[in-house]
């Protein structure tokens, strides 16, 4: 808990563990470059859906307007985010070990912080969304009004991430529903919070990763720090007010038997605005088999990728030196 980098950034220039290798620092970024923004609102399905499957395997990102969101259930959320984050570091402590199985907790850098050999310049909030009834007795209960608007936020996403991930599964040619039972049932809400850094130059936010997920829906505020790696070059994500970015995880490509990657990005720091941004995740469940959807396996499309449950690719992936970037080995040899 004393890690936290909430709790201590203003008090210090940037330590030592924080300074990256100069190749793993921000650098330059592809000039005039954006990642797609589709359109959900609009009327011809058949459109969104070329346009979701184009962003999708051209940048296994993309963003989303006209999502059906009401922007005062964004800001709600938002304003709850940033007061949590805000709460001295007791206090995290205190709303996020209510549950002895651990589906609320805070941490900083990522997973590995104990082992890793930089540290990241944020703190996380994690919590279970799904079911409600089940984890919402372990969320934060300060501010007072977190429960409740974050019950209603991700009710909202959970909808916006199916709806999404229904379009993907047409688009691949697999069953509408694939993804709308246990592949994406477990929900999960990771709320980043990035202080104000000494010198954004020498780190990152988050390093380079995928996500270890199915579907990622973001919500990254006005501030910018999210850039996406394609063709050997970092693009900038703009931040457009009320949009959600949508990631393509790790696990989309054992299911589409390599026909999605999902997007590998990263977060860079700046110096003056505090940067607080919401992950909302679907998830497996932890016994789910993984594996390439039937309808993509043929005689001439053989599996690329042996099946294995969600909790034991967690394992591996948390396990992994560093963050996500042991991805392609872990996938027994298949190139990354
Ligand atoms: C993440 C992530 C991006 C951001 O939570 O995995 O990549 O802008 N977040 O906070
Ligand atoms: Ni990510």
């Amino acid at each position: 808990m004393e890690h936290l980098v909430s709790s201590w950034y203003n008090d210090r220039s940037l330590p030592e563990s924080y300074i990256l290798p100069p190749e793993d620092r921000p650098g330059m970024l592809s000039p005039g470059k954006n990642i797609p923004v589709v359109d959900l609102g609009a009327h011809d399905q058949t459109d969104i859906l070329q346009q979701i499957l184009e962003a999708s395997q051209e940048f296994g990102m993309f963003q989303v307007i006209n999502h059906g969101v009401p922007s005062n259930v964004i800001d709600e959320a938002m304003s709850v985010f940033k007061e949590f984050h805000a709460l001295s570091a007791e206090d995290k402590a205190i709303e996020t070990s209510k549950d002895p199985n651990k589906s609320c907790y805070v941490y900083t850098s990522t997973h590995n912080y104990a082992t890793e050999k930089f540290h990241f310049w944020r703190d996380g909030l994690f919590h279970h969304c799904n079911p409600l009834e089940k984890y919402i007795q372990f969320w934060p209960e300060k501010p007072p009004k977190y429960r409740e608007v974050v019950a209603i936020y991700t009710a909202a996403l959970r909808k916006v991430g199916f709806r999404i991930l229904e379009f993907i599964a047409q688009g691949l040619g697999v069953n509408p529903d694939h993804f709308s039972s246990e592949l994406g049932e477990n929900q999960t809400l990771l709320v980043n919070h990035y202080p104000p850094c000494p010198d954004p130059s020498l780190t990152l936010g988050l390093g380079k990763h995928r996500d270890p997920v199915v579907i990622n829906i973001l919500l990254q505020s006005d501030v910018y720090g999210l850039e996406v790696f394609k063709d050997e070059e970092w693009i900038g994500v703009e931040p457009i007010p009320y949009a959600f970015v949508v990631t393509l995880g790790a696990l989309m490509r054992i299911i589409s038997n390599g026909k999605l990657k999902g997007a590998e990005h990263r977060v860079v720091t700046n110096s003056n605005l505090v940067r607080t941004t919401a992950s909302f995740a679907l998830n497996p469940f932890n016994e789910t088999l993984i594996e390439p959807a039937k309808a993509l396996v043929d005689a001439s499309n053989p599996a690329l990728y042996k099946s294995f449950s969600y909790k034991d690719f967690i394992i591996k992936y948390r396990a992994a030196a560093s963050y996500g970037t042991a991805f392609g080995e872990f996938l027994s040899g298949t190139p990354d």
